[in-house]
């Protein structure tokens, strides 16, 4: 969940690991640091905090060409500078910053403790540093490689040593690591985000690999010391540098990126002529999607959320059965695979280690999985083999927002591939594909005319609770507004099927409850209407997302909120745009830290 970067080159080294640590800090946040090589010594600068007080303790005057640096979400240890990486050996002769978790660090720490070795954090990776040392001979490559066969766990490292001043060892096992190559200068970092100021040319570390680093250039080898032939990547135009722009917070701006996201995901994929599908990557026949005896998902959070929808619609439009499991659950109930089913892992950051664990179960049990992720080259990409990218571009604010109707839009264009081999003919596959391409345009139509959202923002702003509620395609939509309204502003509240809200949640209803309803025109609103009177004549203050002209929806609310009329299959590529803003106006009100909320991380590297 942490930020690397490192740096070899003719530049001044800090300034580019600054830079490359504010881009990463949505990795984590709590506190940052950096290891500058200068004059033969090693110079550290770490604070607890955000990336602008380490800013604030690196003089101008730094002059080192080689470093590393690190931005961290704590597991081993408080949030201290002590515990802030890079850490040293005991000769401050060679630094580490690692994201990951050293399983076996308490063993290892045992053992070095009893040779002499003086630990000066709670951190599992200050092992490393010792352990490097040990075998140090001069060679930093073999002391790296020796040091990591006695570690288990996973770890995206990078290492400066003052006896080698012009050059930095790499290594990953299960948290990414990409290399920039620029022209004479080099960059390592746990994200491209940190690199594509400075080179669009790309290495992808694979696991077990360890890379030494120069401003020439890489070389590559594995930890049993063979060395391994990389291909050189070019990153596409949409991972460009992500700024703020007229916006005043990434999440506000990844909102309002929806329609040309959107765009993006369907571009040259689903095919209007031909009312069908095209999604190559998945390297699917038709008759292997008419062999396909099921759908099965693997996703966390607001990607477990679109694969609810995914599922929904491929039973609805394919009659295929379909399930979404919460990977974090599911290779620890040691699943029963289905002969024939197909897995898709749904992942933003293509690094969960949860859906990473779960795609590697259904491997392991001989199944299929195919990834629908938004980083390219990330490790369920790579785990996966075959998938689809969502296209999204880079997602910075923590709480996802454009991830996921990018995710919804891949899922309802495979549904579309998945019925055209089975029930549904060129005309209806014609419709749902003319439906699918005209969302960007009804996506910016809403985006224009929000209603009223900040009014609703003030009831909902000191609420001690809410309750959120949908029927069908809206269920997993009102999920997804819950986990919104939590992540950026801590209001305690919770998404129910409409119908399930008498089954007990009804009970924390009182005089202005807030309850925000998702009820767009389809065939489960009539149902849903009458748990709405249930919740008014329990006092509660209805806001209701409801399509365009729906008349009776917007007088039986305290605050109605229209979205344009769709199709319900397509509804919450709609429905949930306003309940993004609504999350987001009422963490502006509560004063919250929008883009890095409190405890979380955007990529969630740890079980
Ligand atoms: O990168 P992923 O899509 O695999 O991440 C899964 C969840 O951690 C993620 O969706 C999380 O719930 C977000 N912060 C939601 O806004």
């Amino acid at each position: 969940m942490c930020g690397i970067i490192g740096y070899v080159g003719y530049r001044r080294a800090s300034p580019v690991l600054l830079d490359g640590l504010r881009r990463l800090e949505y990795r984590g946040y709590d506190s940052a640091g950096l290891a500058v090589l200068e004059d033969q010594d090693l110079t550290l600068y770490r604070r607890v905090g955000r990336v602008a007080e380490l800013a604030g303790a690196v003089p101008e005057k730094q002059e080192g060409h080689v470093g590393v640096g690190h931005t961290r979400w704590a597991t081993h240890g408080g949030v201290t500078k002590e515990n802030a990486h890079p850490h040293l050996d005991g000769t401050g002769r060679i630094a580490v910053v690692h994201n990951g978790i050293i399983e076996n660090a308490s063993e290892l720490r045992g053992r070095l403790e009893r040779d002499g070795v003086v630990f000066h954090s709670e951190t599992d990776t200050e092992v490393l540093p010792h352990l490097i040392r040990a075998f140090y001979k001069g060679d930093p490559v073999a002391a790296v490689r020796q040091a990591l066969l006695r570690v288990n766990g996973t770890y995206g490292i990078a290492v400066v040593f003052v006896d080698h001043p012009d050059m930095i060892v790499a290594a990953r096992n299960g948290s990414p690591m990409v290399i920039g190559l620029g022209d004479d200068e080099t960059l390592i970092a746990s994200d491209t985000q940190a690199l594509v100021r400075y080179t669009r040319r790309v290495i992808y570390l694979g696991d077990g690999e360890i890379a030494r680093i120069d401003a020439d250039g890489v070389q590559t080898v594995l930890l049993s010391g063979a060395s391994t032939a990389k291909e050189v990547e070019q990153i596409d135009h949409e991972w460009g540098v992500s700024e703020k722009g007229d916006f005043d917070h990434f999440m506000q701006k990844e909102i309002h990126e929806q329609p040309e996201s959107i765009r993006r995901c369907t571009r040259g994929r689903v095919v209007l002529e031909q009312g069908n599908a095209k999604l190559g990557g998945l390297d699917l026949s038709p008759r292997d999607l008419l062999g396909i005896s099921a759908v099965e998902m693997l996703a966390c959070g607001t990607s477990y959320h679109a694969a609810l929808v995914g599922c929904m619609a491929v039973e609805r439009l394919a009659r295929v059965p379909a399930v979404a499991h919460i990977a974090s659950e599911y290779r620890h109930r040691n699943p029963l695979l289905q002969r024939d089913a197909i897995f898709f892992a749904v992942s933003q950051s293509g690094e969960t280690a949860d859906t990473l664990g779960a795609v590697r179960e259904v491997q392991l049990k001989g199944g299929e999985v195919l990834g629908i992720v938004n980083v390219v080259g990330s490790s369920i990409a790579r785990a996966c083999g075959r998938g689809t990218y969502v296209h999204s571009g880079p997602e910075l604010a923590v709480a996802s927002t454009k991830a996921f109707t990018s995710q919804v839009t891949a899922l309802l264009t495979f549904s579309l591939l998945l019925a055209r081999t089975r029930q549904i003919s060129r005309n209806v596959g014609k419709d749902m594909a003319e439906d699918l391409l005209g969302v960007p345009e009804m996506v910016s139509r809403y985006l224009a005319n929000q209603g009223p959202i900040v009014e609703a923002a003030h009831a909902i702003k000191d609420a001690r609770y809410a309750l959120f509620m949908g029927r069908g395609f809206s269920w997993p939509v009102a999920m997804e507004g819950a986990l919104k309204l939590k992540e950026v502003a801590y209001v305690p509240c919770e998404a129910y099927p409409a119908g399930e809200m008498k089954h007990g949640p009804i009970a924390m209803l009182e005089q202005d409850t807030p309850v925000v309803v998702v009820m767009p025109n389809d065939h489960v609103r009539e149902k849903t209407l009458s748990n709405v009177q249930e919740v008014k004549a329990r006092g509660a203050r209805v806001i209701m997302i409801h399509s365009e002209g729906d008349t009776e929806a917007a007088e039986q609310s305290d605050l109605s909120i229209a979205v344009p009329r769709v199709h319900d299959l397509i509804s919450p590529l709609v429905t949930v745009i306003p309940l993004q803003l609504l999350a987001y106006h009422v963490g502006v009100l509560r004063g919250c830290d929008i883009d890095k909320p409190r405890n979380l991380a955007k990529s969630v590297t740890v079980e």
